[in-house]
């Protein structure tokens, strides 16, 4: 940690890979079996509410049975090290940070596990099965949604995240396959400011080339590596 005082780590997809819960964009991924415009838009929610609350139950099922993995608790780890200095932003909708131990866990596109009334805005725990037609427990509408960014909608904290950004010295991606924005161009923002950047993944990313450095392979390997050198500088 010698040589960086403040790390700002983006996680994706990948780094709940080997928990079992699936990719995007990967072979066999999520967008290969659901029509994202179906069950990750907002028009695809007007159209059938009952349909995304199915396809949200099961990633919430599969959530609440999964378990955080040794990516997870190297992240957590090297935070309650460092207290104040490393900070995770996630496009993950899965609790799995905080199991592993993370706190202030930045979630970008929402939280598979809170519910949102889309007519007065109110949030709560979800339950593990949400249902369609459960009127929303503050005003009362039928209008209740996962507390999720969908396509097309505006993710949560952006000014937060900017605003981390240019206090980082070191810009970590993890997990994410840097094809969906404004994430992806977070790589673009830190070199723009001559922040270090590296970038932990399976295999090589769209935005690649984009980092200083690259570790491929499975993030329960490469993240706990990785989080040891630091430690240990
Ligand atoms: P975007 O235009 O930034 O991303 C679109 C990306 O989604 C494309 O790069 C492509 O990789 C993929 N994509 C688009 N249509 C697809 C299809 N039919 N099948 C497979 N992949 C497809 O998205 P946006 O509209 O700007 O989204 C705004 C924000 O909402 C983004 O941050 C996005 O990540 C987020 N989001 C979250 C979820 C979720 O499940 N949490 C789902 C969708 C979008
Ligand atoms: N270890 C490390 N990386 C992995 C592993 C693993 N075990 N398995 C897969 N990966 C990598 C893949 O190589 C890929 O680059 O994780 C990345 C997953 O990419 P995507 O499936 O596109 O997921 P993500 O980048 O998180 O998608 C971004 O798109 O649909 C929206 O909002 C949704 O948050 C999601 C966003």
């Amino acid at each position: 940690m010698a040589h960086h005082q403040n790390i700002v780590i983006l996680t994706g997809a990948g780094v709940s890979a080997e928990s079992g819960l699936g990719t995007f964009r990967d072979a066999g991924g999520i967008w290969t079996k659901y029509d994202l415009e179906e069950v990750a838009t907002p028009e695809g929610f007007a159209r059938n509410p009952a349909l995304v609350h199915e396809f949200y139950n099961a990633r919430r099922a599969n959530c609440l049975d999964a378990h955080h993995n040794e990516a997870h608790t190297a992240l957590g780890r090297l935070q309650a090290e460092h207290p104040g200095r490393v900070t995770l932003i996630t496009q993950n909708i899965d609790d799995l940070h905080e199991r592993g131990g993370a706190t202030g866990v930045v979630h970008m596109h929402g939280e598979l596990l809170r519910a949102l009334c889309a007519a007065c805005a109110h949030r709560w725990d979800a339950p593990r099965e949400m249902d369609p037609t459960a009127p929303c427990p503050s005003c009362n509408a039928a209008a209740t949604r996962p507390d999720i960014v969908w396509f097309g909608e505006i993710p949560y904290h952006m000014d937060e995240i900017y605003s981390l950004l240019t206090e980082a010295d070191l810009f970590v991606a993890i997990g994410t396959s840097g094809t969906v924005y404004p994430a992806a161009g977070f790589v673009s923002e830190a070199r723009a400011m001559g922040i270090a950047t590296l970038e932990i993944n399976l295999e090589p990313s769209e935005g690649s080339a984009l980092f200083d450095r690259t570790l491929h392979g499975p993030a329960t390997e490469t993240v706990p590596e990785w989080v040891e050198g630091v430690l240990g500088a």
